[in-house]
């Protein structure tokens, strides 16, 4: 029932609480409308009626008591003067049609009520319009006896003004909720907006502070403050890996210097090959540690970025195939998709001979697979093979070069951008990387 309900209800904060003030009105002025109605406005105009119909029925059995009265002057006396009506006889004549009864309204049936059970005879009655008089008319022996009566008189009257009031000041009070709510709502929605920015590694506005209720404002500087730790952070690790890095490239120009003044032979071959590789691991840790987190997304055509490819393909003697659909230019940080892309199409290179990419751009969404048709990766793996230094074994490993780093610097490329990446199995026979960024 709960979850049924829940299906109905809105999805946003602010339609909620809007919610939750105005159902428990909307009942309260129910019931108080229904109560009020039932105990109040229809008893009263019952009883009103109920004493006209009593005045009326008294005039009725005078005129039957003193038929001798010439033209009822006695009776429509004492009716205006003592009872507030204005009664005629219209001898020779018959009741009206009656008339069809109005879809809601006490009064005539308050009236009908009264009247048939004070006086019991035929009548006619008319409480349609917006007249002050209510017309009354009942068949008597000697004619029909006509009374005009006050609305009032006979009607518990401007009990609507008491509604009307109720449904204004519930709309003063909803309005009132509105604009409250929006003004609290709003930090709410910085906070939430704040977060996916710095998720997405773009800039937040300096303007942004904490602002609102007090849970509201001890969030945002939660936030604020996770967020410098993870600046901090991120600028230490940065700066110590670029230091070890640093000294480590100029033991290796060391090496390489003392290398050039050994006599050839194959040892130093080797022992230069070694220094190749480290000094190239040396990079890949580089990049990893920069990150990239620094650069700022500009509109990228990524037909630029995919055609390095070909090049790169006809060069290593593999084959590379191309589709890209949908709006070619995103915005994305530049060097870092490059990045993205080329450890992605690179690993295809090393680990297999056919390499196809696939991007679709919609919208805001840009998806990209990159298939081959190599060995691919056991789904055992998926998780392990996004971690630093991590590499399936090397029998598998056609080329040992590399360090491991390349699909963790993927990853978090794509997580810098506020994407996602997954393993999977391409149709070609080996790994299907699919990468899915806003841009
Ligand atoms: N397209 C692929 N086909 C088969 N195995 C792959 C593929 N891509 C990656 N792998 C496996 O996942 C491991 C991790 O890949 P990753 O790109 O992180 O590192 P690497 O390619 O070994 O080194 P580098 O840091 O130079 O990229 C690889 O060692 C390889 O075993
Ligand atoms: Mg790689």
């Amino acid at each position: 029932m709960a979850r049924y309900l829940a299906g109905f209800m809105p999805s946003g904060l602010f339609a909620r609480s809007l919610i939750i003030i105005i159902a428990p009105m909307l009942i309260l002025q129910t019931v108080i409308a229904f109560v009020f109605m039932e105990r109040h406005w229809q008893s009263v105009t019952t009883r009103l009626s109920a004493s006209v119909v009593r005045d009326i029925a008294g005039l009725v059995d005078m005129i039957e008591t003193f038929p001798q009265d010439a033209n009822f002057e006695t009776v429509s006396r004492i009716a205006r003067e003592r009872f507030d009506l204005q009664v005629s006889i219209l001898p020779d004549e018959e009741l009206p049609a009656p008339r069809p009864k109005p879809f809601f309204s006490i009064l005539d049936t308050a009236l009908s009520e009264q009247l048939t059970k004070r006086i019991d005879k035929p009548f006619w009655i008319n409480t349609l319009g917006d007249s002050d008089l209510l017309e009354i008319r009942i068949r008597l022996e000697q004619g029909v006896l006509r009374a005009f009566v006050l609305r009032s008189q006979a009607y518990a009257s401007n009990t609507h003004i008491f509604l009307l009031w109720m449904v204004g000041a519930s709309v003063v009070l909803i309005l009132i909720a509105i604009l409250f709510l929006r003004n609290q709502i709003r930090p709410i929605q910085k906070l939430a907006e704040a977060a996916e920015r710095f998720g997405k590694g773009q800039q937040i506005s300096d303007d942004f502070k904490p602002r609102g209720a007090t849970e509201v404002r001890r969030a945002t500087h939660a936030f604020l403050e996770m967020r410098d730790r993870i600046e901090r952070a991120l600028e230490q690790r940065t700066a110590m890996l670029a230091g070890v890095s640093h000294d480590l490239r100029t033991v290796l120009t060391r090496f390489r210097l003392q290398l050039a003044f050994v006599p050839k032979s194959g040892e130093v071959a080797a022992l230069s090959g070694d220094i190749d590789d480290m000094q190239s691991m040396l990079e890949g840790y580089l990049d990893f540690a920069r990150g990239e987190s620094g650069e700022a997304a500009t509109d990228v055509n990524i037909n630029d970025v995919f055609e390095r490819f070909l090049t790169e393909a006809e060069t290593l003697g593999k084959r590379f195939e191309l589709s890209a659909v949908g709006e070619p230019v995103v915005r994305v940080r530049h060097s870092a998709f490059s990045r993205l892309m080329s450890n992605l199409v690179g690993n295809g290179f090393r680990y297999a001979n056919k390499v196809k990419v696939s991007s679709r751009h919609h919208g805001t969404m840009l998806e990209v697979d990159v298939e081959d048709d190599g060995t691919g990766i056991p789904a055992q793996n998926y998780n392990d093979v996004f971690k630093p230094f991590f590499r399936l074994d090397d029998a598998r490993n056609l080329d040992s070069s590399g360090t491991g780093l390349g699909l963790a610097i993927a990853r978090d490329i794509v997580h810098t951008h506020g994407g996602k990446i997954s393993l999977g199995e391409s149709e070609l026979g080996g790994l299907k990387v699919s990468v899915t960024i806003p841009a």
